[in-house]
């Protein structure tokens, strides 16, 4: 299947899920899980039960639900005996705390204490709960032994109140359990991705754009982030989730995204410029808007080559380009690759069934002085890992 990321393919998961009102999102978390290679199992508490349905999350996970401690004798032992990694989602504040304390009184909490692997729990509960010290010291409690935390979220709760309290959202909860899970070779860069289109104004309400979804350079960030980097994500506008954990920074225009990568280009140590920078701006912007009355003719100017820009500063990052082309114009992405002095660049025919804008896949031929590897159709996220790979070797 195309879209298994590296990090979750083949592994065991054990999920426990308990009696919050967010317990309706592990349904979601499970496919999510599964659609990145992971099999799932899944251990429900009672309350639990109140919130979704063991069916639901059986059918969603293709394996028999847990929720009795004493349906299999041996249930407590062998489920994380077969298990690489433990996600608890959502956690009570009484999950957490009977896991800080070494109780066991249910399948759940017995499976914690008979566990030796990672655990990863997000929180749900009311901000009331979340916020009194009793709780923040169960939690300070597991995290000094190894748990990971996400989350939880500011915003409005179930009781229509607002706070910290939310579980996090599925994408994040996944990018945690991959983080958590994946070799951190990167922890000594920091990496600057720009993703996404510039918007160049016409006049106060129009601007000329291109296709760009955005999803390959915020692919490259969550990769990045992963195998721990330090992330900062320029970003165009898109309607993607931002990754949590980046430095997120939103621009618009070109000329916007050539002054933060600018300011950015110092506390960085790679820079991959995945944005679709549009070529051409407006000579001029008008103030207001303009009356349709007649026919309108634009005066389109370049825009800086952002690029080109950074490949001529003395202290420069390692710098990786996209080449989108229309058609196998290979020889065009090895000509850019020297012109902007880059040390990578990263051909991709947009005409390519699969390849290209607005899809979850790509087909890219990645491209350096020395060698030129085409790689085959594969998940934005694992073409992203493969950019992050070769960078790793060509600078090791
Ligand atoms: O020259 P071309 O636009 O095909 O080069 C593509 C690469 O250059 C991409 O990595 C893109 O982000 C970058 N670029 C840039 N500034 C521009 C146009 C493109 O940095 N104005």
């Amino acid at each position: 299947m195309i879209n298994k990321r590296k990090v979750l393919k083949n592994k065991a998961l054990l999920l426990g899920v308990t009696g919050g009102v967010a317990a309706y999102k592990s349904v979601e978390l499970v496919r999510r899980l599964i659609d990145g290679g992971a099999s799932v199992s899944v251990i429900m508490t009672e309350a639990a039960q109140k919130f979704v349905t063991p069916l639901s999350l059986e059918i969603a996970s293709l394996n028999t639900v847990h929720t009795d401690l004493y349906s299999h004798p041996m249930a407590h032992i062998t489920l994380p005996a077969h298990a690489d990694f433990m996600v608890i989602a959502p956690a009570t504040a009484n999950l957490i705390g009977k896991f800080a304390h070494g109780l066991a009184d249910d399948l759940l909490s017995t499976c914690l204490l008979a566990f030796r692997g990672k655990v990863l729990i997000a929180p749900s509960m009311n901000w009331r709960m979340y916020t009194n010290p009793v709780v923040q010291e169960n939690l300070a409690s597991l995290l000094s032994r190894g748990v990971v935390q996400v989350g939880p979220e500011e915003g409005r709760l179930a009781c229509g109140e607002e706070g910290p309290g939310r579980m996090s959202e599925v994408p994040d909860i996944v990018a945690a359990v991959e983080s958590a899970l994946a070799k951190k070779d990167l922890a000594n860069e920091r990496i600057l991705v720009t993703a996404g289109p510039t918007r160049e104004y016409i006049d106060h309400v129009r601007f000329i754009s291109n296709r760009s979804s955005g999803k390959m350079g915020y692919a490259v960030a969550r990769a990045a982030l992963r195998r721990g980097a330090d992330v900062t994500l320029i970003s165009g506008s898109t309607s993607l989730h931002r990754p949590q954990g980046v430095n997120f920074i939103p621009v618009e225009t070109a000329e916007d995204m050539l002054r933060k990568v600018r300011e950015e280009i110092p506390s960085s140590t790679v820079l991959v410029m995945a944005a679709a920078v549009a070529d051409f701006m407006p000579g001029e912007k008008s103030p207001g808007k303009i009356a349709k009355k007649y026919g309108l003719l634009l005066n389109l100017v370049r825009t800086p080559d952002i690029l080109m820009e950074i490949s001529r500063e003395k202290r420069r990052p390692f710098l990786v380009g996209f080449a989108a082309e229309t058609g196998e114009k290979v020889g065009n992405a090895k000509k850019k690759l020297k012109e902007k002095k880059l040390d990578l660049i990263v051909f991709n025919d947009v005409t390519e069934p699969g390849a290209g804008f607005d899809v979850d896949t790509n087909k890219v031929i990645l491209i350096d002085s020395k060698e030129q590897k085409k790689l085959p159709l594969l998940s934005k996220d694992e073409v992203a890992d493969a950019i992050l790979d070769r960078i790793t070797e060509i600078k090791a």
